[in-house]
């Protein structure tokens, strides 16, 4: 299976460091924070990754990664003009996906503890739709969290809300098929102008076809301080 890790944005909640410095590219233990990302999915078997990052930054990922050779992965690159949001980003995978294929899809400011081969494992199992990886949180309004039916499907997801209705939260791992390219044909922008993720995702749940796995170890989005201090504390003694 492929990957692509979305590593663009501006991340405003690590400004100023990311003032000079795209966030996926700041140390998280002895390595840039994108690095564990890489490395787990190497781990699970996927050495085929697209980064898609944007024009500012992408001399500092191709500097550090460059083909990936050193890491036993093969990497290409993209760039993002703007600043169109995450599911905007992902378009740019289209040509990197044959027809009918299957793919993951990492936030490069997430990382995760545990293997991913079974997740991968289990979807590659699935038939249709898309999978998404949950985890227990303790401030929920940080993220999308999944309202669920009566049979426990993900009914919906609620980007952020004041109200939570779970402590669970979508973490930034998604597993999609090439059909998701049409699907995001049917987006609008949010009201901060960008096409989002959750109202992609929302287009499988209405489908009822938004499958869902929750995590048993550690998993960290790394995009703000307090997570980055705690994530690189636990890479500290992390070699590859
Ligand atoms: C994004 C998604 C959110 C998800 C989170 C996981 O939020 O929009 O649904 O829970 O990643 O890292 P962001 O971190 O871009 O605000």
């Amino acid at each position: 299976m492929k990957a692509v890790i979305l590593a663009g944005g501006t991340g405003t909640r690590l400004m100023p460091l990311t003032s000079y410095i795209n966030k996926h590219m700041l140390p998280v233990g002895r390595h840039p924070m994108i690095h564990h990302g890489i490395e787990s999915l190497r781990r699970a078997g996927i050495n085929e990754i697209l980064i898609i990052t944007n024009r500012q930054s992408a001399e500092t990922f191709i500097r550090y990664f460059g083909s990936g050779e050193d890491r036993k992965v093969s990497l290409v690159y993209r760039i993002q003009e703007g600043a169109g949001g995450i599911a905007d980003a992902l378009q740019l995978a289209r040509p990197f996906i044959a027809d009918g294929e299957k793919f993951l899809v990492l936030l490069g400011d997430n990382l995760f503890e545990e293997d991913l081969t079974p997740y991968i494992h289990d979807f590659r199992q699935q038939q249709d739709g898309a999978m998404v990886l949950l985890k227990e949180v303790d401030d929920p309004h940080r993220y999308g969290i999944p309202v669920f039916d009566a049979s426990g499907a993900i009914k919906r997801i609620e980007e952020k809300p004041a109200e939570p209705q779970s402590n669970l939260s979508v973490t930034g791992l998604y597993m999609y098929s090439s059909d998701v390219f049409e699907r995001i044909e049917n987006i609008s922008p949010s009201s901060r102008g960008e096409l989002e993720i959750t109202d992609l995702n929302n287009l499988y749940a209405a489908a009822g076809l938004l499958t869902y796995r929750t995590l048993a170890g550690w998993w960290m989005d790394a995009g703000t301080f307090e997570s980055l201090k705690e994530a690189s504390a636990r890479y500290w003694d992390i070699e590859y």
